[in-house]
């Protein structure tokens, strides 16, 4: 068997090939339409008359799975170089188009194809956002591995809470209806699996950082867990992130590579998934053509990522962008649906993107974020108010990435831990760290869908991974 992707990469060179796919289309009951997933492109396979039973010739229909074998010609028709003169075809699966859920509806929405996750895959959409996925992902570890940073594993089930934020999934074998309780009444997690309370992780942040005080630079790359509101177009409950940690970086040497390493991918993207884009930048452009005008992006999705590419991300603190935030809206009109009024107030994303598309009209990075929202690890900054905060805001998504340098004095640390009411006796062997050969360090999450949002063009999250994971959805 060979490969659709590697088969229009050759010569017709009157060499007979063997090739597995579904149907897409079966026209003139002559010409099939072959696709097997390696690639957007079909394989057309060509029947001669009367060289196949009419009883199988019926079974050939959209969506069947075929096993075709003939001799590689150069193609007559329009489209494509080369095709299949079907001397044997053995139908692998047969498909009842009266049945079928991708047929029952002429263009299904995406929101349909939701409800039918398992079978979305057999798309174009669905097969070229996985595709590029995929590529991403591998990309992801050429950039660290070309850099000398070393891949860590850090637990999916963990007794700490990175974020501090408190939306998290319990993980438990204590029986729900009787669970063991103590002399208070209170559910007794001693008598848990772990002997203690346990969840699943909202980031590696923390272990990560244990391994770059010894190893230098790392990344994790894994699944992570919140069990917030998710129900938008950018939040998922369960999502995969990539968090470098790097020893000796400050807050400046953290934005340089945050910018480098989402330059590198979409590059990456660009260069290795040109086939996959182009049909997702033709798909962008319909969705666009049906907004309103003054709504459409005025770039298309190549020349976006083009854009990101090339052009340097503007960096400005948070106090900037307050301030431009204020001045932007001199009539006093309703511009935003909540105003930003005073300095220390969480930015929310209309106003990030009005930062990002309106006013720059590029990636931005904002810095040195307002002490109070933000998480308790990060570096403290002289002016008492700040810390050394960092989030990179794109177009079309806002925040794709959250980092800092992190707080490695120890003093200081464990002061705003207690500030913050956090149990320090459970951060022990974080605070070590600072105790035993303490370095400064930074370093940055990636939303890995919210990547592949920006670079497919795509507009909810819940179409970029295989199966999403939100409130009141774990069907499959
Ligand atoms: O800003 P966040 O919460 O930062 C952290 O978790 C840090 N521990 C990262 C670090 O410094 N190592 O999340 C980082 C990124 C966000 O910028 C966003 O892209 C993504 O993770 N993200 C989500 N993506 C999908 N669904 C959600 N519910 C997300 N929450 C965060
Ligand atoms: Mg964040």
């Amino acid at each position: 068997r060979i490969k659709i992707k590697e088969l229009l990469a050759t010569k017709p060179e009157s060499q007979t090939v063997t090739v597995k796919g579904w149907v897409r289309t079966f026209r003139n009951n002559q010409f099939i339409s072959l696709n097997d997933g390696s690639t957007i492109n079909n394989l057309q396979a060509v029947v001669e008359l009367n060289s196949i039973s009419e009883e199988t010739l019926k079974r050939i229909t959209t969506g069947a799975c075929l096993s075709v074998t003939g001799e590689l010609i150069p193609s007559l028709g329009k489209g494509q170089a080369i095709e299949i003169k079907v001397k044997e075809l053995e139908i692998l699966g047969d498909n009842d188009p009266e049945k079928y859920p991708l047929q029952l509806r002429n263009k299904p929405s995406l929101e349909y194809l939701r409800e039918i996750a398992h079978l979305r895959s057999r798309t174009n959409t669905f097969s070229a956002v996985m595709r590029v996925r995929h590529a991403m992902a591998f990309a992801v570890h050429k950039f660290f591995n070309d850099r000398g940073f070393f891949y860590i594993h850090t637990p999916i089930i963990t007794g700490s809470d990175a974020e501090g934020a408190g939306a998290m999934f319990r993980v438990t074998t204590l029986d729900a209806n009787n669970p063991p309780r103590d002399e208070h009444g209170k559910i007794d997690y001693k008598e848990d699996f772990f002997g203690r309370e346990t969840n699943l992780t909202v980031s590696g942040q923390l272990e990560g950082e244990t391994y770059a005080l010894a190893l230098g630079d790392i990344y994790t790359f894994g699944p992570t867990f919140r069990a917030e509101n998710s129900n938008t177009t950018r939040h998922l409950a369960e999502f995969w992130m990539i968090e470098p940690e790097m020893a000796f970086y400050d807050i400046q040497d953290n934005m340089q590579l945050a910018q480098e390493f989402l330059q590198y991918l979409v590059g990456y993207a660009l260069e290795h998934c040109a086939e996959d884009l182009e049909f997702l930048n033709k798909r962008a452009l319909e969705e666009e053509q049906a907004k309103p005008q003054d709504q459409r992006s005025e770039l298309s999705l190549i020349d976006r990522l083009k854009f990101v590419a090339d052009n340097d991300f503007q960096r400005l603190s948070y106090t900037e962008a307050i301030d431009i935030l204020k001045n932007s809206n001199p009539n006093k009109k309703k511009k935003f649906q909540y105003l930003v009024e005073e300095w220390g107030v969480d930015l929310q994303s209309e106003h990030e993107r009005y930062l990002v598309e309106k006013h720059f009209k590029k990636p931005v990075i904002l810095y040195n974020y307002p002490k109070d929202i933000k998480a308790f690890y990060m570096r403290q900054n002289e002016d008492d108010k700040t810390v050394a905060a960092m989030d990179v805001l794109f177009p079309g998504i806002g925040e794709i990435i959250g980092g800092s340098q992190r707080e490695e004095r120890y003093e200081r640390l464990v002061k705003r831990v207690n500030e913050l009411g956090l149990p320090e006796k459970e951060l022990w062997w974080y605070l070590d760290l600072r105790k035993f050969g303490s370095a400064p360090h930074s370093g940055f999450g990636l939303g890995f869908e919210r990547l592949i949002l920006f670079v497919t063009g795509m507009t909810n999250i819940r179409d970029v991974i295989a199966y999403p994971r939100f409130p009141g959805n774990a069907e499959f």
